[in-house]
């Protein structure tokens, strides 16, 4: 057994359809492009708390994985908010609020819209926060088994909330429904048609963290592990990767929890297909069932595979990542933000999925790390500290 524990049970699809060759299209284009890029970076840079979140490099996980190098893209410590999701949701907020009006009036239209988003936690934070640096009124529906850290944490930021006995997606139907009724303006991380512009805002502002990788890197990575939800984090991995790099763009592969495995299910079928069930798991954040119209659009294409991981080893790489070791400092990482190392922890170990993904000795994987603590009860009690 190596140092970093034993292989848990995992499975890997290959996309069929997609491939490096394929160009980037126009409603690609449309949904992820560099003038977007830019205005999105024009916004979230101007925030007085803005820094870009460190890449670190996890020596003692390369050695034992026997690969060149791993990179943590650490998001834990973005804007207080820990998650990445910040640099969606918030943005999305602004981005409504400067299109909507003139700079004269935005303080006042802010102060009179209330902004409705579903959420089973970092999404709805995300929006929370946005709207209380805009001035907004902002209302959150999520399932009502979300924690009592999560809500309070909402509650924190001045959001009323809405708690529904269903699952991430029965919330957003209710969102929606809300938003037409009471005249709310819906701050979706998920596209169901093609007319909201605002889930591509959202993806287009997550875009910013691989803008600031491929700043931090030397040279590409020839491997990208992120995790899925929707899939719009992903996808907005994905098209910078791809925009980037063309045709030399490092292999993406996307993690999912088994019991919520879209994507997985979607490359599998080879068309954008549900994951039935309850989708229960540790990684509360990832238990979506549906994969986003607009990240399907850009990871049929672009990305080449997905896993679907156990929870088994979720707590065990929390702790790992939390001591210190001879190389880096200890790393705050919560339940969905270790699942792509435990992708490419899985992946590296078992030899058929490197022949598979074409993972070597001089592979330089990365990975997000998406979240830290956001849920700081359910962190103590996992890590046991
Ligand atoms: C911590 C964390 N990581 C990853 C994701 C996945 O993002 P997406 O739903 O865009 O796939 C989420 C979604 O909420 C999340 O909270």
């Amino acid at each position: 057994m190596s140092a970093l524990g034993h292989i848990a049970s995992f499975k890997v699809v290959r996309n069929k359809q997609g491939g490096r060759d394929l160009p980037w299209s126009k409603e690609q284009n449309s949904l992820l492009s560099t003038d977007r890029l830019s205005q999105a970076k024009q916004i979230i840079h101007s925030w007085e708390e803005f820094s870009k979140s460190p890449l670190i490099s996890l020596c003692d996980y390369a050695l034992d994985l026997d690969v060149l190098e791993v990179l943590y893209k650490d998001e834990g410590s973005r804007f207080g908010i820990n998650t990445f999701k910040v640099l969606g949701g918030a943005y999305a907020v602004f981005k409504y609020l400067q299109t909507e009006t003139t700079r004269a009036d935005t303080s006042e239209l802010a102060a009179n819209t209330t902004f409705v988003s579903a959420t089973d936690g970092n999404h709805g934070r995300s929006v929370a926060w946005g709207c209380q640096k805009a001035g907004s009124s902002c209302v959150i529906v999520l399932p009502d088994e979300v924690s009592l850290g999560r809500r309070k944490s909402l509650e924190l930021l001045g959001a009323k909330l809405i708690l529904h006995p269903g699952t991430f997606d029965d919330c957003v139907l209710l969102a929606s429904k809300l938003a037409k009724e009471n005249g709310w303006v819906e701050i979706s991380d998920t596209a169901h048609n093609e007319t909201d512009p605002i889930p591509s805002d959202v993806m287009q502002g997550y875009e910013i963290s691989s803008s600031e990788v491929v700043e931090q890197l030397h040279r590409p990575p020839t491997h990208v592990f992120v995790q899925a939800g929707v899939g719009g984090f992903a996808a907005s991995v994905t098209g910078h990767f791809k925009r980037t790099f063309g045709s030399k763009r490092p292999m993406i592969i996307i993690v999912e929890p088994m019991t919520a495995g879209c994507c997985f299910q979607s490359f599998q079928s080879g068309r954008r297909s549900r994951q039935e069930g309850d989708l229960e798991t540790l990684m509360g954040g990832l238990a979506c069932g549906e994969v986003s119209l607009f990240a399907w659009e850009i990871l049929k294409d672009h990305a080449d595979a997905a896993m679907v991981i156990s929870d088994d080893e979720v707590a065990e790489t929390m702790k790992l990542l939390a001591l210190e070791s001879a190389h880096r400092q200890p790393i705050v990482a919560g339940e969905a933000g270790v699942a792509s190392l435990i992708g490419a922890m899985n992946a590296c170990k078992c030899e058929e999925t490197r022949d598979i993904l074409k993972i070597d000795t001089t592979s330089r994987i990365l990975v997000y790390g998406t979240e830290a603590d956001t849920d700081p009860e359910l962190y103590k009690s996992l890590i046991g500290v």
